[in-house]
């Protein structure tokens, strides 16, 4: 923030203080890096789930999918260092979202005159009022994710150069919970995708009934293809289509 003194104010009498802020920490600002943030990492969604699928095309042809994830950028870039630049990306792109995301909703918090009397009126659809708590449950998602499938310690084979092994290992039938609990974080990731691209869509459409009902649907739409499309995967192994 930068406070600056109005020099074209009158000379007698108190100086007038104004506040202005940097482009990136205004509201317009902050909504701009959601929505840039929020790209990338559907854009990470999108391309995982793709990646995801090529378990249908077979062991040796998923295994090998995942080594190659390793060499994307060689010669030219040494052995994962693309990994460990996306790695980075997705890192800050996470931690932007959030931070612009906290700021934004203590704003609107100090802007509101009185508090709301009953919570329950709150205005909105269940994703809108779920966004927060729904972050942080696909957060501690992620982070139990990559101990599981990307390092193996949680993994029951962990195997890192048998990432098929370990996927069917991880969803096997009498680790249904496992399945469960992808489910329940791969639903919840579709709630808050759903919300987040309703907001984008609406923002970049039309501002009108009609285009409202586009962003709605176009929203839905996206968020129900990734459910599915990663939810196909663990109920593959489940019932022995994979194995
Ligand atoms: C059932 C659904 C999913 C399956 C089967 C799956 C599978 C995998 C596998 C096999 C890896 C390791 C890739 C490798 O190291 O070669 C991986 C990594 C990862 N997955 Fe998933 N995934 C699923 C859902 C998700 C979701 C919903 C998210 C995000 C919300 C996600 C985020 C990640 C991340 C961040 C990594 C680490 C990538 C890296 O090593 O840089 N995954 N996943």
């Amino acid at each position: 923030m930068h406070w600056t003194t109005d020099r074209s104010a009158p000379s007698v009498g108190p100086v007038v203080i104004t506040k202005t802020r940097s482009p990136i920490r205004s509201n317009v600002g902050l909504k701009a890096v959601m929505a840039v943030t929020g790209i990338l990492l559907v854009l990470f969604l999108v391309v995982h789930m793709l990646g995801n699928l090529k378990i249908f095309t077979g062991e040796t042809s998923f295994d090998h999918y995942a080594h190659w994830l390793r060499d994307i950028g060689t010669p030219l870039l040494p052995h994962t260092w693309y990994l460990w630049i996306q790695r980075t990306v997705l890192t800050v792109a996470v931690v932007a979202h959030i931070v612009a995301a906290t700021v934004l909703a203590r704003r609107a918090r100090a802007a509101r005159p009185v508090k709301y009397a009953h919570r329950k009126k709150v205005n909105g659809s269940y994703a809108a009022r779920t966004m927060r708590w729904g972050g942080v449950i696909i957060l501690l998602f992620v982070i139990y994710h990559i101990l599981d499938l990307t390092t193996g310690h949680l993994n029951p084979q962990g195997d890192a150069s048998n990432p098929y092994g370990n996927v069917v290992a991880d969803f096997a039938p009498e680790r249904w919970y496992v399945t469960l609990f992808y489910t329940l974080a791969i639903v919840t990731v579709g709630f808050h995708l759903r919300h987040g691209a309703y907001s984008a869509f609406r923002s970049l459409g039309q501002q009108t009934p009609r285009g409202e009902r586009r962003a709605r649907a176009g929203a839905l739409v996206l968020a129900v293809a990734l459910c599915a499309g990663y939810l196909v995967v663990p109920f593959a192994v489940l019932t022995g289509l994979v194995s």
